[in-house]
């Protein structure tokens, strides 16, 4: 492979923001009356808006009109606004910042490729918005993680074949699409939950400097 680029997902990988969204979930739930853990946050990682509130309803056994799923989407996400709202560059996760330096230095190009409608707005946030050479988030797709169809695009901004695309990602759905897609894997966190990944670290400290160049030497 003589050229690569990357994709960054973004919650659990550039920022822990998971935290955010399991309150704002809890909430929720607590206003429905059953519990949600930390542990059943974990099964909405990756996974997009409707389908987190799908997950979680049916955790609580809940089944409600199409009407009020809206109405709970609305909420939720008000009270996630609250948190993001406040964020700032150090909620950047470890490693981040360096590493995006390092591939700037290399001239690696890279793109984010996550799941949240909000993405625009935390990156802002953060002071890493103009960074990227693309921003592929939940408002530009249609199929969610596992399917392939957000790193496709974020190949295409890096006009890059998915073979040549390495993704970093925290969550098991996000792991399954990059291999859907035909890219390489990194998966972020426990090793053991992300043991399909074609490489992994507990954090983006852990990339080893020589990471992309022994990437570039294969094959
Ligand atoms: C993903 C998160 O990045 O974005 C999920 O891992 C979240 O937990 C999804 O549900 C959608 O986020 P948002 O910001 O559009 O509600
Ligand atoms: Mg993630």
């Amino acid at each position: 492979m003589s050229k690569v680029g990357v994709i960054f997902d973004l919650d659990g990988v550039i920022v822990d923001t998971a935290k955010y969204h399991f309150l704002a979930w809890k909430k929720l739930a607590d206003g429905l009356g059953f519990e949600f853990t930390e542990e059943h946050n974990e099964l909405l990682k990756g996974v997009s808006r409707v389908r987190s509130l799908e997950i979680l309803l049916d955790i609580g056994n809940v089944t409600v009109s199409e009407e009020k799923k809206q109405e709970f989407l609305v909420s939720k996400n008000e009270d996630y606004l609250g948190y993001i709202t406040k964020m700032e560059a150090d909620e950047i996760l470890p490693g981040a910042s360096e590493l995006l330096d390092a591939l700037d230095a290399a001239g690696i190009k890279y793109v984010l490729g996550s799941a949240s409608k909000n993405a625009p707005l935390i990156l802002k946030q953060i002071g890493l918005y103009d960074r990227f050479e693309g921003i592929v988030d939940g408002n530009s797709v249609s199929k969610a993680k596992p399917d392939p169809e957000v790193f496709l695009i974020g190949a295409e901004k890096l006009k890059l074949s998915p073979d040549q695309c390495v993704v970093f990602e925290d969550a098991i759905a996000g792991i399954e699409a990059a291999k859907n897609a035909n890219m390489i894997s990194v998966g972020i966190g426990d090793k053991n939950t992300l043991s399909e990944a074609d490489y992994n670290f507990n954090d983006l400290t852990e990339v080893p400097v020589n990471f992309f160049e022994a990437l570039m030497t294969l094959n």
